[in-house]
């Protein structure tokens, strides 16, 4: 490549007020920095409302580029002062949003301070005031709004930062490294020194300063080193980190064991923040996290909490490899870092509990959030090729679809040759800032597989659709695959791809196969042919969903209900059931299904589902998985011009028409599951899961008996899974049961954010009829602010996901969701634009609501001072 200095000019907006359009960025546009930052030191004087940042940083010329002027990014901060080698300077001017120097050497020490008010950052990025105390986000780009600097990940430095600030409000000063003095300067406040021995991107910096208490641990790495462990919580919530704490134990060996990855510094903090854009960050040695994905009891945290909280506790430390001592070159290489690391914190989470359950959660999340994605106007593949704003692009295509990519080499590779592959990638980019095309190299020469067509994965965007038939002529099976990758924005026309299927042939008598196959689809069609078959056997296809592609198999409702019951691949076996309820479904739902055909298939259906019931093989935790009715999203990704209403009528009519038939199996299941006593082991938790699965069955066939049974589960609830599932149910239902357990609800957890989190989401989440009201209502309720990410998620996120209420056919919901983003971009332009995609689904529904849903996102656009983030994708989803 030739190198050409990156004078080209970078976007001058900051957040709050962007000019329309926001200039685009292309990933082919990508320069190496035409400087260099090895040593970054600041000097932090914090203040609530006013911090002043001193930075030094060493910059040095990149040999390969000449005669550039060094220039240094900012976002809504201004230079105090600037000096050159410790003498002021003038000979810096602003262009735009930058800082410019013109620099006569090779090597300078350059430095500017700068001023911030840490309280009035209601974006939540650079530093910020959440609860009294200072924290940061720098990633992606929050960084520049601390102080000028490169701010783009292959530019690394060694940190030096020291903190002082006043000793009753900020007791505790932390950022990345290591401790290396502290002091008191006698006049009420105090000091500390932070030094990290690694190179690090500006946005992995972070500190933190305020009233804090630790939970303590230690752990010895696999070569012998101690690891102090830390985690950080306001007081009073220290009761809850045990669960948090052990989850980084189990990472650590983990990650030793299944990547031989070990830790790298003396000390490793976590810290839990009340407002959070987003879920967690893995800053080097000071991961901040939001409060819900650190703190778990059992009184507040459900079974799926305390799952999320090792999944994102895990997530978070295996990028200390994947991430931190490997980084990514540009944004556009993002999935380098969170596609893998997902894959990770999947594999740990499985090695840590049921790993055929993690995988179906793990699809039901692809379903749910990335198929929708990949079939709308926002679809884009794991590499995107550009964007207005990098924010927009942390979403469920570059982390979950970029997790089954890589979980596709380890499938084509075998776990031993992609963990060679892995080795080679460490080995090869260690301290470097790499790029997806890195990644590819290197497992192909550590697992040795060729991938080149593979590679297509990358730059193709959309769900590829596989239709699979299988013929039978003597004594020889013949698979018939084909395959086609979907039109999607910017790409009109795609090219086959390799689709790694994993299957089986069912002997029809036995249930039983012959071993498993892995078939390679590298074409548009392909054949394959299976001797030593003399009946024809049934087809077991995409088992553990080896491929993340919408598979057509046409099967008859009769091989799927074998599958259901024989498959040996518990994935297949719940894969199995949810295409004949989708099959069903849908033909309910476009009309297709006579009265004849409604009847057989609910009766295939009941006839499936009691057979799960009644299997004494099945532990509770995968019974409870099986039951799982498909979601609306992905049922709506299945017809044409859906009409949510319908969508939403017909899987509750068949959950109805469920509970009916298998009453006293729902009965029986609750009777049981409640006897079995609060405890974290999965068949405690598999109780609890089908304890709330039959309740919710008997709330669409039974609404008295399930009230009354929710009623109870709710007052005798000695844990918040069963008093969710209980509320939730509850919810639901017309019932005076409902505002009275509402009540006792929020009486009793007023002190709790989290949970008063949880009351805000059922009620926005339900299915009952007035649903839409109720948010109405609880946007003007006291607990309800703007200015907190959770909250503001709890209520409205949940609300749009609930399309019987959303969908409202006045266009009612698509105006709260409006105004919403009207009044949050201003506030927090990233949490404002994550609810466009709702909005933005208008293809894929009925043309009325479409039509309502474009004027919300037309009256969005005409907004003046929109954020960058919110425009693009707003103007996206119009396209
Ligand atoms: N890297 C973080 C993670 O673990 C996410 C940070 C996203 N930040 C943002 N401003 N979009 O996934
Ligand atoms: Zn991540």
């Amino acid at each position: 490549m030739d190198l050409l200095p990156d004078t080209a000019p970078p976007p001058t907006a900051n957040a709050e007020t962007a000019p329309t359009p926001p200039p685009v960025i292309r990933r082919a546009d990508y320069r190496p920095p035409a400087w260099l930052v090895p040593e970054v030191a600041l000097d932090f004087a914090l203040g609530l409302d006013a911090t002043t940042v001193r930075a030094e940083l060493t910059v040095r010329r990149n040999p390969a580029i000449d005669r550039a002027p060094l220039r240094l990014a900012g976002d809504g901060i201004a230079a105090r002062a600037v000096t050159v080698d410790g003498l002021p300077s003038n000979a810096w001017r602003m262009d735009g949003a930058d800082l410019v120097i013109d620099l006569p050497g090779a090597e300078h020490r350059i430095g500017i301070e700068t001023a911030i008010n840490p309280a009035a950052n209601s974006q939540l990025m650079g530093l910020y005031a959440s609860g009294g105390m200072l924290c940061t986000q720098c990633e992606a780009e929050g960084f520049r709004r601390i102080t000028f600097h490169p701010d783009r990940p292959d530019v690394l430095s060694v940190y030096r930062v020291r903190l002082s600030g006043d000793k009753a409000r900020f007791p505790v000063l932390l950022a990345n490294g290591n401790c290396i003095a502290t002091g008191d300067h006698g006049d009420g406040t105090h000091w500390a020194e932070w030094h990290d021995p690694w190179p690090k991107p500006s946005y992995l910096f972070a500190l933190v300063a305020g009233d804090l208490v630790a939970t303590r641990d230690r752990f010895t790495t696999m070569s012998g080193r101690a690891v102090e462990l830390a985690i950080w919580v306001r007081p009073g919530d220290e009761g809850r980190t045990a669960h948090a704490m052990r989850s980084l134990i189990q990472s650590m060996r983990w990650d030793e064991e299944a990547f031989g990855r070990e830790y790298d510094l003396d000390l490793f903090n976590i810290v839990a923040v009340s407002d959070f854009n987003m879920g967690a960050m893995e800053n080097k040695g000071l991961n901040v996290f939001n409060t819900r994905y650190v703190l778990a009891d059992p009184e507040t945290a459900t079974d799926g909490d305390y799952d999320a909280v090792e999944g994102v506790i895990g997530h978070e430390y295996f990028h200390n490899w994947s991430g931190n001592r490997v980084t990514c070159r540009d944004w556009f290489q993002l999935s380098l870092k969170e596609g893998f690391t997902v894959l990770r914190d999947q594999l740990f989470s499985a090695a840590m509990g049921s790993e055929p359950v993690k995988r179906i959660e793990d699809v039901r999340v692809l379903r749910a959030a990335q198929f929708p994605e990949d079939s709308g106007p926002l679809a884009h593949p794991i590499r995107p090729d550009s964007y207005q704003e990098i924010s927009n692009f942390y979403t469920a295509t570059v982390y979950n679809k970029g997790a089954e990519v890589i979980r596709m080499m380890r499938t084509l590779a075998g776990p031993e040759r992609f963990r060679a592959g892995c080795d080679l990638y460490f080995a090869r980019h260690d301290g470097e800032a790499a790029t997806c095309e890195d990644f590819i190299r290197a497992i192909e020469e550590g697992a040795g597989l060729d991938l080149t067509q593979f590679r297509l994965w990358y730059s193709q965007a959309g769900t590829p659709r596989v239709t699979a038939r299988l013929d039978h002529a003597g004594d020889t099976a013949t698979l018939h695959l084909a395959q086609q990758v979907p039109a999607t924005p910017d790409q009109p026309s795609k090219q086959p791809m390799p689709i790694p299927l994993r299957i089986a042939l069912l002997d029809r008598a036995t249930g039983r196969h012959a071993g498993e196959h892995l078939v390679v689809l590298d074409t548009a069609e392909a054949r394959f042919d299976f001797p030593g078959h003399a009946q024809p056997p049934v087809l077991s296809i995409n088992r553990g969903f080896s491929a993340p592609v919408a598979l057509d198999a046409g099967q008859s409702d009769a091989d799927l209900v074998f599958l259901a019951a024989h498959d040996d691949d518990p994935f297949a076996r719940y894969e199995a059931l949810q295409r004949l309820i989708v099959g069903h479904l849908t033909g309910a739902i476009d009309g297709t299904l006579d009265a004849a055909g409604r009847q057989a298939g609910r009766e295939a259906i009941g006839g499936a589902l009691a057979a799960v019931l009644d299997d004494p093989a099945l532990d509770d935790l995968m019974r409870g998985e099986l039951l799982i009715l498909p979601a609306e999203s992905y049922l709506a990704e299945q017809v044409a011009a859906a009409d949510p209403v319908s969508i939403r009528r017909e899987r509750e009519a068949l959950k109805a028409w469920l509970a009916d038939r298998l009453a006293d199996r729902f009965l029986a299941l609750h009777d049981r599951a409640i006897l079995v006593p609060y405890s974290l082991d999965a068949a405690a938790r598999g109780a609890r899961k089908v304890k709330t699965q039959a309740l919710v069955y008997l709330a669409a066939g039974r609404p008295e008996e399930a009230a009354r049974r929710a009623a109870a589960q709710y007052d005798a609830a000695d844990n918040m899974t069963d008093r969710q599932g209980a509320m939730m149910v509850l919810c639901g239902l017309d019932t005076p049961l409902r505002a009275q357990k509402l009540a006792d609800f929020h009486a009793r957890y007023a002190a709790d954010a989290l949970v008063i989190d949880k009351w805000f989401s059922l009620q926005a989440g339900s299915l009952h009829p007035a649903a839409l009201d109720h948010v109405r209502a609880l946007a003007g309720h006291p607990d309800m602010t703007l200015t907190n990410p959770n909250r503001v998620r709890s209520l409205y996120m949940a609300f749009a996901a609930n399309a019987g209420a959303f969908h409202a056919a006045d266009g009612s919901g698509y105006r709260i969701i409006a105004d919403l983003i009207l009044a949050l971009d201003p506030l927090n332009a990233q949490t404002a634009a994550r609810f466009v995609p709702p909005l933005g689904r208008w293809r894929r529904i009925d043309p009325g609501r479409a039509a309502l849903m474009r004027a919300e996102l037309e009256r969005i656009l005409a907004a003046p001072r929109l954020s960058r983030d919110t425009y693009e994708q707003v103007s996206r989803s119009l396209g």
